[in-house]
């Protein structure tokens, strides 16, 4: 029997040559192929000024440093994410206030937000739930009349569009991850797109520790020339990592479509079928389906029918405030609570044909 597992690590054939090529040029730091990799990010999805850094947390610590987001700042963010996207709070020393969700969809809900505001917020994170966008417009609304910063966790959502504009393209920082079963892994990396562009700037030498790589020349004593002014970090990308990104890149919008596909063959065969509740999606945006989530009941049954299958059903993650270095679950989540209870995920990746997809519902259908 097949081994259908949740998650694929994609590697086009192409990156062998490519990995290999910086190899034998010994340049391994960033360089070149981290400019050329950025410049593919913008001209081929639409990414706005997009800085590659080595995560998609350092992207998220340095997009909440860049928008001046201090100690005793509160930051409000759902707490159905990776605890990559808490954590970067605390490492500002800043609070993370943790808004409810929609049901739906397991995005962050904007009445949530409002309510959760207090005159120490000063930013909102809000997470692309497996790719789909989040309620952008009324997000930035919200900010706006507060004087918030907004930033997006792009994570799962390289790809999707919301309203005819392509994430990261909206708000002031969105952030993106390349590890290794993101749609496109660098192994491990990610990068920050930026409406401003002095943000732009900043982030590209606070990336290298707050050296500008462009006006710090070698001086004849063998070192560059330099003065850091304010604190930056060791967070670039390297030539090595972006030429497995740019290989990877090479027909990414064919394998979005094939992620589509199967998510078409999975809402038509699953949405009749009981005790399934399939997430409701608008059409007013395009998810870049990274996962494929619903509701289920009796979920620990679903999950070790589907295993005694060969096929991995997974949660992905649960409400990340249940870690203690949050200092205690937040009550009244309402809708986050009834979410956690029930979501469940299924295998969508580059490895998934319709026949699988077709052999994940049949398995359903039997039931659990
Ligand atoms: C929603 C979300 N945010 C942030 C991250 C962190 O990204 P990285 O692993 O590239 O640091 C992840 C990683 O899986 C994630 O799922």
């Amino acid at each position: 029997m097949k081994n259908i597992p949740i998650y694929n690590t994609f590697i086009h054939p192409t990156a062998t040559q490519k990995v290999n090529e910086v190899l034998e040029s010994t340049f391994l730091s960033e360089g070149k192929i981290v400019q050329e990799f950025e410049n593919k990010l913008s001209s081929y999805l639409g990414i706005q000024n997009p800085v590659a850094v080595n995560s998609g947390t350092t992207a998220l610590h340095l997009a909440l440093d860049l928008a001046g987001i201090k100690e005793g700042d509160e930051v409000i963010l759902p707490a159905q994410t990776f605890v990559a996207t808490g954590l970067v709070i605390l490492q500002q020393k800043a609070i993370p206030v943790f808004a409810d969700i929609n049901y739906e969809d397991g995005n962050i809900s904007c009445a949530s937000v409002k309510q959760k505001i207090t005159p120490k917020t000063k930013a909102i994170m809000c997470v692309h739930w497996g790719g789909y966008p989040c309620d952008m417009d009324e997000i930035l609304l919200i900010a706006k009349e507060n004087n918030l910063a907004v930033i997006e966790d792009a994570a799962h959502a390289l790809g999707a569009v919301y309203k005819s504009k392509k994430v990261g393209s909206i708000s002031d920082y969105t952030c993106f991850s390349f590890q290794a079963i993101k749609h496109i892994t660098t192994g491990d990396g990610g990068a920050i797109a930026f409406k401003n562009k002095d943000k732009f700037k900043e982030a590209c030498s606070k990336r290298w520790f707050g050296i500008n790589r462009e006006t710090a020349a070698q001086t004849e004593l063998g070192e560059r020339n330099y003065n850091i002014e304010t604190l930056g970090y060791k967070y670039h990308l390297n030539d090595f990592a972006a030429s497995l990104g740019l290989a990877n890149l090479i027909g990414f919008k064919e394998r979005l479509n094939h992620r589509k596909e199967i998510v078409n063959v999975y809402n038509k065969g699953l949405e009749k079928i009981n005790g399934i509740n399939l997430f409701t999606y608008q059409d007013d945006r395009e998810s870049a389906n990274w996962l494929y989530g619903f509701h289920v009941e009796n979920r620990l049954d679903f999950i070790r029918k589907l295993k005694s299958q060969n096929i991995t059903a997974s949660v992905i993650h649960q409400r990340i405030d249940r870690n203690r270095v949050f200092g205690g679950i937040t009550r009244g989540l309402i809708n986050q609570e009834k979410f956690d209870l029930s979501q469940i995920h299924i295998p969508i990746h580059d490895n998934i044909g319709l026949e699988d997809a077709n052999y994940i519902i049949e398995t359903i259908k039997t039931g659990w």
